[in-house]
């Protein structure tokens, strides 16, 4: 499967709602909603109004990326919002599979995030209960970084691990996503591709994304 997410991080807020649609016309799958508590990540970017805003523009499923360290008290929030996917950072919270029931509960579809310092196995006893798995191929907190090329190796042992345990999830790539970078992340095994400024900071929006798909 190649699903391409961008990431409205990058977009022009002040032209959302065209943007959105343009990224629409060129083939996007999933709209990306990056959200940043400046605690968690050093960052600062939009909470459930971002994410109601973005609904409003789109027919395709809200994948909302928390980079907060409370998930479980604002969840509710951006499942009113409008969103289809919430995904938290397993190093956010301490009661893992807790949070992954609570969002299941809420009734969206629950993906769990690991930063590039942690390693995949920690997941091993919750990843049979969650509906995605994001690889971070950078530091969370900005866009605009490179790609971290030792994520290739997690992102195989992610495929693996699903393969040998028959399970299900998806796995996303989120960070430093472009036309050079794609190939070699499809070839590890990734489903969902993430993408923030090589689709938004570029001179044709849909034409990015056709590139991206290719
Ligand atoms: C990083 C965010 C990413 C970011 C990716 O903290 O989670 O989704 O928008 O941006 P690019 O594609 O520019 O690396
Ligand atoms: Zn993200």
């Amino acid at each position: 499967m190649k699903l391409i997410a961008p990431s409205i991080l990058s977009a022009d807020f002040s032209n959302l709602a065209l943007q959105i649609s343009q990224a629409e016309s060129g083939g996007a799958d999933w709209i990306h909603c990056d959200v940043m508590d400046g605690h968690f990540v050093p960052n600062i970017t939009f909470g459930p109004i971002g994410v109601k805003a973005a609904k409003k523009c789109t027919k395709l499923p809200i994948d909302v990326h928390l980079m907060i360290s409370d998930p479980d008290k604002y969840a509710e929030d951006f499942v009113k919002s409008g969103a289809d996917i919430i995904t938290f950072h397993q190093e956010a919270v301490i009661h893992v599979n807790r949070t992954i029931n609570f969002i299941k509960s809420l009734g969206v579809k629950v993906g769990i995030a690991i930063n590039p310092s942690t390693p995949f196995s920690v997941l091993s006893e919750v990843v049979d209960l969650v509906d995605l798995v994001l690889i971070m191929s950078v530091n969370p907190g900005f866009g605009g970084q490179s790609f971290i090329e030792k994520s290739l190796d997690k992102i195989e042992t992610a495929a693996k691990f699903r393969e040998e345990n028959k399970l299900n999830y998806l796995i996303e790539v989120d960070g430093g996503i472009n036309k050079k970078t794609i190939q070699d992340v499809e070839r590890a095994g990734c489903d969902v591709f993430v993408a923030g400024s090589s689709v938004f900071h570029t001179e044709n929006i849909s034409l990015s994304i056709v590139e991206l798909k290719k």
